[in-house]
């Protein structure tokens, strides 16, 4: 696999070959050197397999650069405390703790807030303006920031501050080999955010409500979440996990979607296509490209000989256009029922936000086709941010024609 330009650009011609020349392969581009899954069975096996692929994985990642282990050391024991990075029982308690805040009846009770703030966002456009407005900037990036706001009860102005520090962090973790400035930059960004979190958490200490952090205090009261440490972590990665990937989803799936303007004007005329269609976008276009393991004891798989401690990267957006898996894979049909979907994961850690996200981008694209049924890119070239992991777009530039 090789990480450059052109991969950043279209990942999936590379993830084809790769799939044809075999099921798993071993690559240098990442830290130490990492093993490649590459087809769908294969990564949805990983990822439910919690006793043979352990989640703790930010050791090696975050410490690799030896001269700078000091100078790391906190990012790296708060950045292993959350959820994703943790096994059974710590990841079993955290998350049936959080489990209740992301119920569907929960969820529902956010909608009209969501959808009020996506038309506000919208009002605010000039739709009609030859240049048109850039998507990323005037929904794609501020609407996930704020959802998660809502969901957290903390105040939406500071959303700048969120979006900043959680770009930060998405640099680090999106570098298969992260520089020692990448990592530093994503230190300041992660103690900011817990910083942060850590002047709320006596404000909300005795609050009562059914917002994600008051959850965490309450249970930290009851002595199922640890104080300091562990609730930070938690508080941070739910702010940072919650909007650099719904924002991906939202560019990358409208940028598909104008892409194949048959595609649009079939979810205008039949919007009850609109559920599926989400996560065929989803399929189409991984916001979260692949994800990590470590092996928890040695063992073989396809003939390797893989040893404990070894990375696994198990490539989700491979296993997405896996034609084993899935008819035509390399095909966009709004109409189809995409079963087996990886883009949120599989097993213990599959994603908590994913109803969230579904209910968001609902909102979001229904409102699209209904406000505007004549928009158009206004470039036809895309501007990848070129994040290997969370692939998505810098810039959307739309208009309606
Ligand atoms: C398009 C949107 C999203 C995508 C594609 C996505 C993708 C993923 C994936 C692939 C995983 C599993 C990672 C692994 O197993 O290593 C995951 C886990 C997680 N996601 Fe999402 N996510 C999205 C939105 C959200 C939202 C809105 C939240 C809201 C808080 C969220 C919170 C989390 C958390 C906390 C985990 C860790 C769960 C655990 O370890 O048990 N995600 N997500």
């Amino acid at each position: 696999m090789i990480i450059d330009a052109a991969f950043r650009a279209d990942p999936y011609p590379t993830y084809a070959a790769l799939r044809e020349a075999g099921p798993i392969h071993w690559s240098e581009e990442f830290f130490g050197g990492a093993w490649l899954l590459t087809r769908h069975a294969d990564v949805e096996a990983v990822l439910r397999d919690a006793v043979r692929f352990s989640a703790q994985r930010t050791g090696g990642w975050v410490m690799q650069n030896r001269a700078a282990r000091g100078e790391l050391m906190d990012f790296q024991q708060l950045f292993a405390r959350a959820m994703l990075f943790l096994d059974a029982p710590d990841h079993t308690r955290i998350r049936s703790v959080l489990n209740a805040g992301f119920r569907n009846d929960v969820l529902q009770q956010f909608a009209p807030a969501i959808g009020q703030r996506v038309d506000a966002l919208l009002d605010a456009v000039d739709a009609d303006a030859d240049a048109g407005f850039d998507f990323m900037q005037a929904l794609a990036r501020p609407l996930p920031a704020e959802v998660m706001a809502m969901l957290m009860d903390i105040p939406a102005a500071d959303r700048g501050d969120f979006i900043a520090w959680s770009d930060d962090l998405a640099t680090f973790i999106g570098a298969p080999i992260p520089s020692l400035e990448q990592a530093r930059r994503a230190r300041t960004s992660l103690l900011a955010m817990s910083g942060y979190f850590e002047q709320l958490v006596p404000q909300r200490r005795h609050a009562s409500g059914d917002d994600l952090v008051s959850r965490l205090l309450r249970a930290e009261a009851a002595g199922d979440i640890q104080p300091g440490a562990e609730l930070l972590a938690q508080c941070a990665m739910l702010l940072f996990a919650g909007h650099e990937t719904t924002r991906n989803l939202l560019g990358n799936g409208l940028q598909a979607l104008l892409a194949d303007p048959v595609s649009w004007q079939r979810l205008q005329r039949e919007p009850a296509l609109l559920p599926g269609a989400v996560r065929e976008l989803l399929r189409f276009d991984s916001p979260v490209q692949y994800t990590g393991r470590r092996v928890a004891a040695d063992l073989v798989l396809h003939g390797r000989q893989l040893r404990r401690g070894d990375l696994v990267v198990a490539l989700i957006a491979s296993a997405n256009r896996d034609p084993a898996r899935h008819a035509e894979p390399d095909r966009l049909d709004v109409a189809r029922r995409p079963g087996g979907l990886l883009s949120f994961g599989a097993g213990p850690h599959v994603c908590i936000g994913a109803g969230l996200t579904l209910m968001e981008a609902e909102i979001v694209f229904g409102r699209l086709l209904r406000r505007f049924p004549r928009l158009q890119r206004v470039d036809a070239q895309p501007r990848w941010s070129g994040n290997a992991v969370y692939r998505g777009l810098g810039a959307l530039p739309v208009r309606q024609a």
